[in-house]
């Protein structure tokens, strides 16, 4: 057991205009009750449409969910066509930034490189990132699971003050594991996410490590997150495709129940 509250995010990835994610938003707050709220941080990351819409909901209708955003730009400002900086998502009340996603790796060439520069960003904006990182089957099958992922994290987070690492959130989405309906094996996420706290450890300290927020991401559903919970070393999920149905999403987010 930890004391670290589980994280639960739903990243809506390009679905839903802002008129649906109202709704969304609208109900799952009425499934959710105030146990839940106090037992598990629920954070929704809709497409950049949608902020404005939802900053305004939450904050009129006082609801206990947080904002995120699914990617950013490093810069603050500047001649960066089609780019939103972290400061301009913090003025939206943004309160975690996904960076990395496998998705954004794969389709839009991010590197290692960049997605450190838009954790700093993130860091600097006085947001919490999500990094993401995660194996190829190909990958896993060649045994290079725990190798790929100590790299990335670690790659991610050279530069960063040892004490803001404190401020991170890291995400084990292994991507044959996305979308797939094929999830990784409960134990062997925990084992991963175990070794991305190691990899934490070595780039700060032991009570930074034993605090760091280590999700577990992939085909994450109702039927599945109790077995990925029970993991001494996942704190929450990143959930894809199940958090666009508001139903399944609050019972991922009340898991114990
Ligand atoms: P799915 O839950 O749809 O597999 O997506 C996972 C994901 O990529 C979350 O960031």
């Amino acid at each position: 057991m930890t004391d670290r509250k589980p994280l639960m995010v739903g990243n809506w990835k390009m679905n839903a205009n802002h008129l649906e994610a109202i709704q969304m938003v609208q109900k799952l707050f009425y499934r959710l009750d105030l146990e839940d709220y106090d037992r598990a941080d629920v954070v929704v990351a809709p497409p950049f449409t949608s902020l404005r819409s939802l900053q305004i909901l939450i904050e009129t209708d006082h609801m206990r969910i947080g904002l995120g955003a699914q990617n950013v730009h490093w810069q603050e400002s500047g001649a960066f066509t089609g780019e939103v900086s972290a400061p301009m998502l913090k003025k939206l009340d943004v309160g975690h930034v996904i960076v990395g996603h496998s998705e954004r790796r794969e389709h839009f060439g991010e590197t290692d490189a960049i997605v450190g520069k838009k954790l700093k960003a993130v860091l600097a904006a006085e947001m919490t990132p999500i990094l993401c990182v995660g194996e190829t089957l190909e990958q896993r099958e060649a045994g290079e699971a725990e190798t790929v992922v100590t790299s990335q994290v670690t790659a991610a987070l050279k530069g960063v003050d040892p004490l803001d690492v404190s401020g991170v959130v890291i995400a084990y989405e292994p991507i044959w594991a996305i979308g797939t309906g094929r999830t990784a094996l409960p134990d062997d996420a925990g084992l991963i996410a175990g070794i991305i706290r190691e990899t934490v450890l070595n780039v700060s300290n032991s009570e930074v490590a034993s605090n760091t927020n280590v999700l577990y991401g992939g085909s994450v559903n109702a039927g599945n997150i109790k077995d990925f919970m029970a993991k001494e070393h996942i704190d929450g999920a990143l959930v894809g495709g199940a958090s666009l149905d508001p139903d399944q999403f609050a019972t991922i987010v009340r898991y114990w129940r």
